[in-house]
């Protein structure tokens, strides 16, 4: 079975056939969905949803481009959630976003480290975005100087800094951009480094894989993100869902049950 890391299924894009879609996930082999909220509206989505769904996990944060739900007491309210939430097994959708908006850098960065602290407090893996600021999200990360859990989520980065990440125990997040043509970084990480460093997700409705590009993403579309991985180390498929489904399981800590 696979565990799709990173969706956002309460998306409007799904609006019209949520229940059909989250039920495909499971006849295709996607058994368990980490819906990932990134502002008060969404954490709610997010919780709501694994309250109708056994197979539904909720990650509750703060992403950089939603600063506008920012105030003194957010923090407050995340920790509540996750004080009332079992269910709750990550924080984010935080990190670092220079791509949108590059007025508000010092906030990002005071925001994402007050999550990365909470990730600490409470043993929940950080689930990190990062766009046009890599270097930045590195410094940030580091700066904390204590071992982390969590998912570089949707890398593109190089090479050389997936490593960096990694050495501070993150896990990188692939997701459907490894099957563009394009995407010599993302191919290049995955044929280089070991498979014990993966986790696969969506980031549905967006960022649909080969052959479905250019339309609404989905979790039950993870096989074939898994497939490329496969062709491009030269091994089997069932490695890739086998190790990435561990990874997910240990990442999460056990409260994928
Ligand atoms: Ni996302």
């Amino acid at each position: 079975m696979y565990i799709d890391t990173h969706c956002h299924i309460f998306d409007c894009a799904f609006d019209s056939d949520r229940i059909e879609v989250i039920n495909k996930c499971q006849e295709e082999n996607v058994k368990k969905l980490i819906v990932v909220g990134f502002d008060k509206e969404t954490n709610k989505l997010a919780l709501d949803l694994s309250n109708t769904y056994d197979f539904c996990y909720p990650t509750v944060g703060l992403h950089p481009t939603n600063l506008d739900d920012y105030s003194d007491n957010y923090f407050l309210y995340l920790e509540n959630l996750i004080k009332e939430n079992k269910k709750i097994v990550g924080i984010g959708e935080c990190g670092l976003d220079y791509y949108w908006d590059k007025s508000k850098i010092d906030l990002q960065k005071e925001v994402f480290k007050k999550q990365i602290e909470l990730s600490i407090k409470y043993n929940l893996p950080l689930i990190i975005h990062s766009r046009d600021a890599i270097g930045d999200t590195l410094e940030v990360l580091k700066s904390v100087g204590k071992p982390l859990i969590g998912v570089m989520h949707g890398y593109s980065g190089s090479l050389e800094m997936a490593r960096e990440f990694i050495k501070l125990g993150l896990k990188i997040g692939i997701g459907g951009v490894v099957t563009f043509k394009n995407a010599k970084n993302v191919k290049e990480v995955v044929k280089e480094l070991d498979l014990s460093n993966f986790v696969l997700e969506t980031d549905c409705p967006y960022l649909t894989p080969t052959p479905y590009r250019g339309k609404r993403n989905a979790p039950y579309y993870i096989p074939l993100i898994a497939k490329e991985i496969a062709d491009i180390k030269g091994i089997d498929i069932k490695k890739v869902e086998e190790a990435t489904t561990n990874n997910a399981n240990m990442l999460f800590g056990g409260r994928l049950l």
